[in-house]
């Protein structure tokens, strides 16, 4: 397999990966970026959307051929450099919004619903 250079958030990165592997595939697998997320695999819904240079791409559809050399920051890398105050938003980016966690807050935090009149 051949190895490809690239920066991902920062930092210098090599991955012995197939040409043709999607960019959602190394980030997720091979990286254990797992905030980036499939969706259709398709380039319809923007699940696994990343910068890759300075453009937003749909990492499902770029190959790692193609990426290489190139500097990819993914949702982990847009969290770096939030402050303390964020730090609950930050732990569903590291953690990746699942969907029990989101429950879980939910939970932790009832809403009202609406009023009904009667
Ligand atoms: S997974 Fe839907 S656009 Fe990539």
């Amino acid at each position: 397999m051949p190895k490809y250079k690239m920066r991902v958030n920062g930092d210098d990165v090599e991955l012995d990966v197939e040409a043709n592997m999607p960019l959602l595939w190394a980030l997720r697998d091979v990286l254990g970026l797992v905030g980036t997320k499939f969706g259709c695999g398709i380039a319809q819904c923007g699940a696994c959307t990343v910068h890759l240079g300075d453009a937003p791409v749909r990492s499902c559809m770029v190959r790692m051929e193609d990426a290489a050399g190139q500097s990819v920051r993914t949702i982990e890398g847009l969290a770096e450099g939030i402050d303390d105050a964020a730090q609950p938003a930050r732990a569903g980016v590291d953690h990746g919004f699942r969907d029990a966690e989101l429950g879980a807050a939910t939970r932790a935090h009832p809403v009202e619903g609406p009023k009904r009149h009667q």
